[in-house]
């Protein structure tokens, strides 16, 4: 059958016989019993024209084995690193293609997380009806440095997703702001901000709803507002739940509207966090989309450790593994208002 030919002259590096295997018909997106794709053996072998050459026949990038590994970990797992990053970098401009289709399509809003009653477990989880956590206190650390990245303009902050309201603490409590607004859409965590005072403190607005219609409705006031009146941000964090990678990039759309120029974005770096050529892809990508609404992205390594057992007592799915975490910072150098 021409598709197991092509796994065999893919790991041979066999250029022509690829070639004339993809012209016969030969799938290049095919899997063997263990789940492996040709580009994962071409990939494995440090083949570079056949991984060119099954990539431009739409081989997927992003297929996985049956023990979880995709065609990029094969590559460096080879120590091929060139390979590695020629992967990303198709993996990041076949994902800003389909992203360009998938904003021009209307797209449904998932409302299954906020319809459900969510939890605060003692002090240091809030979890959903399958206990998996929405938020938990390990990543207080995290949050603290987030919140130093949004209110380094000292300025003007909104922070979207109030969860147990870590970073909304380290805001208030450790920085120096004009003034802070918390967008949050669930209804159990709202009025768990109200039973804490939250809509009472000095400096604070809080929005109740789903950022997706309360910034609409920021945006449209603004219209009509003078610009010295119009309600722009100077640090924005980012941190939801329920929600994928087509939301963030809705909401990295909307930013240029709602912030002013030189203003420092940050969201949580929390995408495919158990597999790094993945999550790198992720990181790339956000960086590339959020360049073209004019955003500088960077990204500062921090260590973490959640090795402790104890930390995931009672959470139904351990949500991260590595020990690392890429904390983004987003300058907005381009214009507000821009596209
Ligand atoms: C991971 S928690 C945020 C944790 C927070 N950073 C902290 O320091 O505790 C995510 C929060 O986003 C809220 N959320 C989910 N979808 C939302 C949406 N579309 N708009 C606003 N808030 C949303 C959830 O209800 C939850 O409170």
């Amino acid at each position: 059958m021409a598709s197991r030919r092509l796994l065999r002259a893919a790991s041979a590096g066999d250029i022509d016989a690829v070639d004339a295997l993809i012209r016969e018909g030969a799938d290049p997106g095919f899997q063997d019993r263990k789940g492996t794709t040709p580009l994962m053996l071409a990939c494995e072998h440090g083949h570079v024209d056949v991984v060119r050459s099954l990539l431009a026949a739409g081989a997927p990038w992003n297929e996985l084995d049956n023990e979880g590994h995709c065609a990029g970990e094969y590559a460096s797992a080879g120590g091929h690193a060139e390979l590695t990053d020629a992967l990303i970098d198709h993996a990041v401009s076949a994902e800003m293609v389909l992203g360009a289709v998938s904003r021009a399509r209307p797209r449904e809003a998932d409302l299954t997380y906020l319809s459900q009653p969510v939890r605060y477990d003692g002090d240091d989880k809030l979890l959903d009806t399958e206990n998996d956590a929405v938020m938990m206190d390990w990543e207080a650390p995290l949050m603290r440095i987030h919140a130093q990245v949004m209110c380094a303009g000292k300025g003007d902050t909104l922070n979207v997703g109030f969860g147990m309201g870590i970073i909304d603490g380290y805001v208030v409590n450790e920085n120096e702001t004009r003034s802070h607004t918390i967008i949050e859409a669930h209804p159990d965590v709202h009025a768990h901000m109200l039973r804490r005072g939250w809509d009472a403190k000095r400096g604070v607005r809080v929005e109740f709803g789903r950022w997706q219609e309360v910034l609409d409705r920021i945006i449209r006031e603004n219209e009509s507002l003078p610009d010295g009146e119009k309600r722009l941000f100077d640090g924005v964090n980012f941190d939801t739940y329920g929600e994928d990678y087509d939301d963030l990039r809705e909401f990295h759309a909307l930013l240029p509207k709602i912030m002013r120029p030189g203003g420092v974005y940050t969201y949580f770096n929390g995408l495919a966090p158990d597999n790094i050529f993945f999550h790198t892809v992720y990181c790339r990508l956000a960086q590339a989309e959020l360049a073209s609404l004019g955003f500088d992205t960077k990204f500062d390594v921090v260590d973490i450790d959640t090795r402790d057992p104890e930390i995931w007592r009672g959470v139904k799915r351990r949500y991260w593994w590595g020990d690392k975490y890429f904390l983004p910072t987003c300058t907005l150098t381009g214009a507000a208002g821009s596209e």
